[in-house]
C-alpha cells in the first residue's frame, strides 16, 4: 500500500503551518486513514525550532477542537523532497523559499495550500503572528476550507482510499 505524504510549511512553525498540520491531521485521522496519510509541518527559518507552537495558534485551534500540544517546530530542508508527495506553503515568501531547496527531478506537488481552498478571497494564508486574536481564526478559516479540497483531492488521486 503506498502512503501519501503531506508536508506543510509556512515562516516559523509556530502558528500557520501547526494549525494546518493539526487540521488535516485532525480530518485523516476522523476517517481512519492515519496509515495511508502522514502529514507533518516545517518552517523555512530556523527561527524557533524545538518550539511549541504559539500560544495563540494553540488557544484558537483548541476551541475548535484541534490538539497541538505535542508539535514542535522544526526547519523544513532538501531531504523533505525526497520524503513528502505534497509540500504546500503558506505564502509566496515560503514558497519562493522551497523552490530554492527543491531538486530539479522533484516529482511530487509543490505548491500554495491555497491552491485546494473553494474560496477565492486568499490566496495566502495571512501571517498573524504580529496581529490581533481575529488573525488566528482566519488562519483557521482558510486551512479548515483547504483541508477539506486537500483530502478530497488526494482521495480522488489514490487508488487505495
Ligand atoms: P508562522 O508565523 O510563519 O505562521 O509560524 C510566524 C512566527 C514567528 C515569526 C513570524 C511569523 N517571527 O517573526 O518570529
Amino acid at each position: 500500500m503506498s502512503t501519501t505524504r503531506v508536508l506543510f510549511v509556512c515562516l516559523g512553525n509556530i502558528c500557520r503551518s501547526p494549525t494546518a498540520h493539526g487540521v488535516f491531521q485532525h480530518m485523516v485521522d476522523q476517517r481512519g486513514w492515519q496509515d495511508k496519510i502522514k502529514v507533518d509541518s516545517a518552517g523555512t527559518s530556523d527561527w524557533h525550532i524545538g518550539h511549541p507552537p504559539d500560544k495563540r495558534t494553540v488557544q484558537a485551534a483548541s476551541q475548535r477542537g484541534y490538539d497541538l500540544s505535542t508539535l514542535k517546530a522544526r526547519q523544513a530542508c532538501r531531504s523533505d523532497f525526497h520524503t513528502y508527495n505534497y509540500i504546500l506553503a503558506m505564502d509566496q515568501n515560503n514558497l519562493r523559499e522551497l523552490q530554492r531547496l527543491c531538486p530539479e527531478n522533484y516529482t511530487g506537488h509543490l505548491s500554495l495550500f491555497l491552491h485546494f481552498s473553494s474560496q477565492e478571497l486568499y490566496e495566502e494564508i495571512p501571517d498573524p503572528y504580529y496581529g490581533g486574536a481575529r488573525g488566528f481564526e482566519t488562519v483557521l478559516d482558510l486551512v479548515e476550507n483547504a483541508s477539506q479540497g486537500l483530502l478530497e483531492h488526494i482521495s480522488t488521486q489514490s487508488e487505495n482510499i
